[in-house]
């Protein structure tokens, strides 16, 4: 881990020395591909304890927040029926899946630009508000890979630490907003501490903010808050405000291996990330497909609340067991904080076959754990009780 923050310290060095002069997009991008390991929200290191060394013997993937319990057996049945067709380019079928999400949506279609996953708009974003040293307002800790691209060329952010209960304090991040702010990114709830907001504290905030900075809201959780939908601040774009809602198909859908993701907002916001992002044709036949019937399946959505919340209570159980005293959850992943270092703590979870995440604030080590299926949790559960 200490190589990786050196490198993220060249990184930024090498950068801000950069931002200073206007950033033209091939330079842009030659310098953002060169680095992209750096800009995903895992380290090399961090890919290499998980994808190369930690495959065997595997008992419960959860590091990643995945969601073993989808796809759903419509969009398995559309991802096999598209298979033939795959030498097309999915022209008509990704309009068809722009109409359904603008309709789910309850916006025009000129209001939805498509992603191949959201970390794809995540980046477009970055790079759009970040570039020419932009202001990013952010909670401390928060996803990172809006704020790692708008780093990488240039951008400053301004953090504001979560309160002693892990919540983001909107109040502070409104507190931050100046002239020079170019973007306020949220995430309801919030990665990687499993916290929410209530929707009309957020849709307050973003009323407020809006109107002195876009307001950029990571909704990749929102199906798992305990309003459901009705907490998204998609009510905020449709009434014209300065605000991007950005959608993953990725998590109660579960599609994390297929790539899909979408961000509404106004057209004009849109048009700002548009030169920095593919707009979509980045997306392959079957996951398109399989996105269309999948994107109001609301009887598999509801399942895969609910088996997840199943989960969890199982995952609490455990931790109960040890005595480790867990933030609420309202995701599907839930953080706790351990009295070990945090790497001696994976390393000793791998070595019972259970991958889990860890991070270090407020000078405490945490571990995040996704909510897997039962028998997922149950190996957790036996694996923490020997290594706590
Ligand atoms: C808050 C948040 N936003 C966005 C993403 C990116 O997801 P994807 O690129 O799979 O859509 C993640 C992934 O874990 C996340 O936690």
């Amino acid at each position: 881990m200490k190589t990786s923050l050196t490198r993220r310290q060249a990184l930024k060095a090498g950068t801000l020395a950069a931002s200073a002069a206007f950033v033209n997009l091939p330079s842009l991008f030659a310098r953002s591909s060169s680095y992209n390991a750096e800009f995903v929200s895992m380290t090399d290191e961090e890919r290499a304890f998980y994808y190369f060394e930690g495959q065997e013997g595997v008992k419960a993937r959860l590091f990643a927040n995945e969601n073993p319990f989808g796809p759903s057996e419509k969009a398995i049945a559309a991802i096999t029926n598209s298979l033939k067709d795959s030498y097309m380019y999915p022209f008509d079928e990704r309009a068809e899946l722009q109409r359904k999400i603008a309709a789910y949506e309850g916006v025009s279609e000129d209001h939805i630009l498509l992603g191949a996953g959201s970390t794809q708009l995540l980046m477009a974003a970055g790079v759009a508000f970040g570039m020419k040293g932009g202001e990013i307002v952010i909670s401390h800790p928060t996803f990172d890979s809006l704020p790692k691209y708008a780093e990488g060329v240039g951008g400053k952010l301004v953090k504001i630490d979560v309160d002693n209960g892990l919540n983001q304090q909107l109040g502070k991040m409104a507190d931050a907003v100046n002239a020079k702010t170019s973007l306020v990114y949220t995430v309801n709830p919030m990665n990687p501490t499993g916290t929410q907001v209530s929707g009309q504290e957020m849709r307050d905030f973003c009323n407020s903010i809006s109107s002195k900075a876009p307001v950029f809201v990571d909704e990749a959780y929102i199906d798992y808050h305990p309003e459901g939908l009705t907490a998204s601040t998609i009510s905020c774009v449709q009434q014209g405000k300065n605000v991007i809602v950005c959608k993953t198909f990725s998590k109660v859908h579960g599609f994390a291996g297929l790539r899909v993701g979408y961000c509404v907002a106004r057209p004009d916001l849109l048009a700002k990330m548009k030169p920095f992002s593919t707009g979509g044709f980045d997306l392959s036949r079957p996951a398109v497909l399989a996105a269309t019937a999948s994107v109001d399946d609301k009887a598999f959505l509801s399942m895969s609340v609910q088996q997840t919340e199943e989960s969890k209570q199982l995952l609490y159980k455990g931790l109960k067991a040890v005595g480790a005293s867990v933030i609420p959850s309202f995701t599907n992943f839930a953080m706790f904080p351990i009295d070990m270092n945090g790497s001696t703590f994976l390393s000793r979870m791998k070595e019972k076959g259970v991958l889990v995440r860890s991070w270090n604030f407020k000078n405490q080590d945490w571990c995040r754990v996704s909510i897997g299926r039962k028998d997922e949790m149950e190996a957790f559960n036996k694996a923490l009780a020997q290594v706590v």
